[in-house]
C-alpha cells in the first residue's frame, strides 16, 4: 500500500495565516511516498539521514497516527524528493502520506476510520506544535487552495502557474521563526493586527487574480506581500537578494515562501521559468521549476 503527499509552495499569506487571515498556496508536483509492507507490529523505518531530533519527532508523531488508524500491522518506508526544513512543506507531505498508507492498511470498520486530514494535523503538531493547517490541507487537497483556519476553497487557476523555487539552504526552524513574530505581534496587538490584515487582503485579490488568470496582478501582490514579510523581520539579506535577481530575470513577483527569517525557498512566478532555471543553475544557484497549476 503507497500513499503519497505532494510537497506545497505558499503563493501568499504565511504567518497571517497563523493569526486567522487566509493564505493561498498550491501543490509542487514532488513530495513523499509511503510505502506499507506486512509486518508484525506497526512501525515507521525513519529515512537514512535524518538528523536525531528530526528521528524522536518523526517516530513520536507516527505513534499518533498509528494510534487513531488502529495500529495496522505494517511497516512503513519513507521516500522524500523535497529538501528538509525549506519551507516546501515536507513535514506536511510526511504527515500527508503516511496517514495514507495508515488509512489503506487500517483494520478499523470504514465508518470508525478517521479522516485523512485528521490523522495529519495530529502528526504536524508534534512537527510545529500549533499549525495553521495550510501545509497538510494543501499537500491532501492536491490543487491550488484558498485556506483559512477550518476553512479550505480549492481554485481553478485560469492560467498554468509556473513558479521557480531557488533553495538558499538551512534557515531556523519554523517554531522559532513563528515563535519570535508571536512575542513582538503580543507587545504590540494592534500595529501587527493591521499588518495582517493587509496580508489577507492581498491573499483574496490573489486568488481572484489566480481565476481570472492575470499573472501580472499576482506577480505584483508577491512583491507587496514580501515587503510585508520584510517589515515583520521575516527576511534577510540574502533572502533580499535573491528576490531581486529572481524579478532581474523576469519574474512578474518573487517572494520568500514559508517560515522565512533567513534561508529556506524563495519563489518567483514566470510565464515560462526554464531559461531562469538554467542561468541560476550555471551559476551553481539550487533551483528548479513546478506548474503548480494548468
Ligand atoms: O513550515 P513552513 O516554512 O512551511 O511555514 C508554514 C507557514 C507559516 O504560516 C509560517 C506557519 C503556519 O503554521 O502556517
Amino acid at each position: 500500500m503507497v500513499g503519497f503527499g505532494p510537497g506545497k509552495v505558499i503563493l501568499l499569506g504565511e504567518h497571517g495565516v497563523v493569526y486567522g487571515e487566509p493564505a493561498l498556496a498550491a501543490p509542487l508536483s514532488i513530495g513523499v511516498t509511503a510505502t506499507a509492507l506486512p509486518a508484525e507490529r506497526c512501525r515507521v523505518v525513519s529515512p537514512k539521514g535524518l538528523s536525531a531530533p528530526h528521528r524522536r519527532a518523526l517516530e513520536e508523531a507516527f505513534a499518533r497516527a498509528a494510534l487513531l488508524t488502529g495500529a495496522p500491522k505494517v511497516q512503513i518506508g519513507l521516500e522524500s524528493e523535497l529538501p528538509v526544513s525549506m519551507g516546501l512543506g515536507s513535514s506536511g507531505a510526511i504527515a500527508v502520506a503516511l496517514s495514507r498508507a495508515l488509512l489503506a492498511a487500517s483494520p478499523l470498520p470504514a465508518k470508525k476510520r478517521p479522516h485523512e486530514l485528521e490523522v495529519a494535523l495530529a502528526m504536524e503538531q508534534v512537527f510545529h506544535g500549533t499549525p495553521s493547517g495550510v501545509d497538510h490541507t494543501t499537500s491532501a487537497a492536491g490543487v491550488p487552495v484558498l485556506f483559512q483556519k477550518g476553512k479550505v476553497r480549492p481554485l481553478t487557476a485560469k492560467k498554468p502557474l509556473d513558479v521557480l523555487v531557488a533553495l538558499l539552504g538551512d534557515r531556523p526552524s519554523t517554531k522559532a521563526t513563528v515563535g519570535g513574530l508571536r512575542e513582538r505581534q503580543a507587545k504590540w496587538p494592534q500595529r501587527y493586527r493591521r499588518q495582517f490584515k493587509e496580508i489577507g487582503l492581498l491573499v483574496r485579490e490573489g486568488a481572484a487574480a489566480i481565476e481570472a488568470g492575470e499573472l501580472e496582478s499576482l506577480g505584483d501582490l508577491m512583491n507587496l506581500n514580501q515587503g510585508l514579510l520584510a517589515g515583520l523581520q521575516l527576511s534577510s539579506d540574502r533572502i533580499d537578494q535573491m528576490v531581486r535577481r529572481l524579478r532581474g530575470l523576469g519574474a512578474h513577483g518573487a517572494k520568500l515562501t514559508g517560515a522565512g527569517g533567513d534561508g529556506g525557498a524563495i519563489i518567483g512566478l514566470f510565464t515560462d521559468a526554464s531559461a531562469a532555471v538554467r542561468t541560476l543553475t550555471r551559476e551553481g544557484v539550487r533551483c528548479f521549476s513546478s506548474r503548480l497549476a494548468g
